[in-house]
C-alpha cells in the first residue's frame, strides 16, 4: 500500500488531521490500535476553545456541535464558600463551547466514514521506519497478517502511551514533566447540572468542579489522594464531599443521582521536545499532557493539528516547506503557554499535601485578586477561551 501521510492514532488529533488533509485532497491512512467501540467509549472533558469550534466547523464536522453544544460566556470560581464569575465574552469577545469531546470523536469518525476515509482499526504492532530518510514506511499487523504502507510523512497522533514519541532518538528527545500529588475522582450522572456555567472551587478539603454534558447529564469532580481507589467511594460519599466543597447555594441546588460512570484520573504536566524528527511529526497527547484543570487536552491537540495541516498542505500544494521546518517550534510555543496556564489553574485551585498555611493564603489571595481585577480576569479569560494559533 502507499499513501501520502500515515496517521498513527484514531483519537481526536489523528481524525481531525485526516479530515482536514482530506479536504485539501491529501491522502491519509489512519492506523488505530483499539476497536472503534473502545475509542468511542472513552470519557473525555467537555470544553472547546473557540478556535477549536472554528476548526471543527472548517473541517465540516461542526453541525451537531452547533445544534447540541452549549455556548458559555463565562465560568464561576469559588473559594471559602463564596463564588464569583469570570466573563470571558466581556473580557475577550469570545465564549467557549461545552460539548463532550467524545461527541467530537464520534462526529470525526462519521465524517471520515462518509468521505470513504481509510481507518484501520485494531492495527497491532504499528511501527514507523525510515523516518530520517525521504521514503518512510509504516508496518502493522492486522488479523495476523503483516502489512507495509509506504508514505511521505508520518503523523504520531497516538497519545501519551503511543509508539511514535519513542521513535525520536534518546539523544534528541527531551522530556519535561510534573506529576501532581493527587487525582480527580469524576462522576457522570443523569441529573440536571447544578449551574448554567462551570464552577471551579478551591476548598481546604480539596478542589471540586461542577461541569456538564447537556441539560440532563452532569459531570462532577473532587480532588482525591493518589492512593484512593474508586471502589472505596460510594455515590453518597461522593455527593456529600462535593456539597462540602462548593458554595452553599450550589450545594443546596445540587440534584444527585446514581453515577453512570465513576473513575479516578491522575494529573500530570508533560512536554516532549522536539515535536518533529525527520518525516515524523508528533501531535496531541503523543507530545504533551496537561492537568485537566484548564480543559486544554483536546484543544492543544487541535492547535498542533492546525499547524501540521497547514504545513503539509503548503508542501503538497506549493512545494513550500517553511511550515514543515518550523512546525515543532511553532507548536511548542503555544504548547508551553497552555502548559503554564493549566499548571497555574491547578496550583491555584488544589490542596497540595505539603501545603503550608502561607501557601493557602497565597491561593486565597490569587483568587481574591482574580475576583477584583479586570486585568487578572482578562489574562485568565484569554487563556481559557484559547490563545491564538
Ligand atoms: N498504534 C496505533 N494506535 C495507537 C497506538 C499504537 N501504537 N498507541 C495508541 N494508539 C491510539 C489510542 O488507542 C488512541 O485512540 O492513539 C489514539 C490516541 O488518542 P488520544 O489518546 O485521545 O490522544 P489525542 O488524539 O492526542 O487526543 C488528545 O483529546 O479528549 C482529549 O483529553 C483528551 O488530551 C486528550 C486529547
Ligand atoms: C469536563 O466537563 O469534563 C471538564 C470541564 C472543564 C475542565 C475539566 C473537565 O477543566
Amino acid at each position: 500500500m502507499r499513501t501520502q501521510v500515515v496517521i498513527i492514532g484514531g483519537g481526536p488529533a489523528g481524525l481531525l488531521l485526516s479530515q482536514l488533509l482530506h479536504r485539501d485532497g491529501i491522502e491519509t491512512i489512519v492506523l488505530e490500535r483499539r476497536s472503534r467501540d473502545h475509542v468511542l467509549s472513552r470519557i473525555r472533558a467537555g470544553v472547546l476553545e473557540w478556535g477549536t469550534v472554528e476548526m471543527l466547523r472548517a473541517a465540516g464536522v461542526g453541525a451537531r456541535m452547533d445544534r447540541e453544544g452549549f455556548v458559555h460566556d463565562g465560568t464561576y470560581l469559588a473559594a471559602q464558600n463564596r463564588g464569583f464569575r469570570v466573563d470571558f465574552k466581556a473580557a475577550t469577545g469570545k465564549p467557549v463551547m461545552v460539548y463532550g469531546q467524545t461527541e467530537v470523536t464520534h462526529d470525526l469518525y462519521a465524517a471520515r466514514d462518509a468521505a470513504g476515509g481509510t481507518i484501520i482499526d485494531e492495527a497491532e504492532g504499528v511501527m514507523p521506519h525510515g523516518l530520517d530518510g525521504d521514503a518512510p514506511h509504516v508496518t502493522y499487523v492486522k488479523d495476523g497478517t503483516e502489512h507495509r504502507i509506504d508514505c511521505d510523512f508520518v503523523a504520531g497522533c497516538d497519545g501519551y502511551h503511543g509508539v511514535s514519541r519513542g521513535c525520536i532518538p534518546a539523544g534528541v528527545l527531551r522530556a519535561f514533566e510534573r506529576v501532581y500529588p493527587f487525582g480527580w475522582l469524576g462522576v457522570l450522572s443523569e441529573t440536571p447540572p447544578v449551574s448554567d456555567e462551570l464552577i471551579y472551587a478551591n476548598h481546604e478539603r480539596g478542589f471540586a468542579l461542577c461541569s456538564m454534558r447537556n441539560a440532563r447529564l452532569s459531570r462532577y469532580y473532587v480532588q482525591v489522594p493518589l492512593e484512593d481507589r474508586v471502589e472505596a467511594w460510594s455515590d453518597d460519599a461522593f455527593w456529600d464531599e462535593l456539597r462540602r466543597r462548593i458554595p452553599g447555594d450550589a450545594a443546596d441546588r445540587l440534584v444527585t443521582g446514581p453515577a453512570v460512570e465513576k473513575s479516578i484520573a491522575p494529573l500530570r504536566s508533560f512536554v516532549a521536545e522536539p515535536m518533529r524528527w525527520g518525516r515524523l511529526f508528533l501531535a496531541g497527547d503523543a507530545a504533551h499532557i496537561v492537568p485537566p484543570t484548564g480543559a486544554k487536552g483536546l484543544n492543544l491537540a487541535v492547535g498542533d493539528v492546525h499547524y501540521l495541516h497547514t504545513a503539509l498542505a503548503a508542501h503538497y500544494r506549493d512545494g513550500e516547506d517553511a511550515g514543515i521546518e518550523t512546525y515543532s517550534e511553532r507548536a511548542l510555543s503555544r504548547v508551553w503557554k497552555c502548559e503554564r496556564f493549566s499548571w497555574w489553574m491547578t496550583t491555584m485551585l488544589h490542596r497540595f499535601p505539603e501545603q503550608s498555611t502561607f501557601d493557602q493564603r497565597m491561593q486565597e489571595a490569587e483568587i481574591a485578586y482574580l475576583e477584583t481585577s479586570v486585568a487578572a480576569q482578562t489574562a485568565m479569560a484569554e487563556n481559557y477561551v484559547g490563545l491564538p494559533y
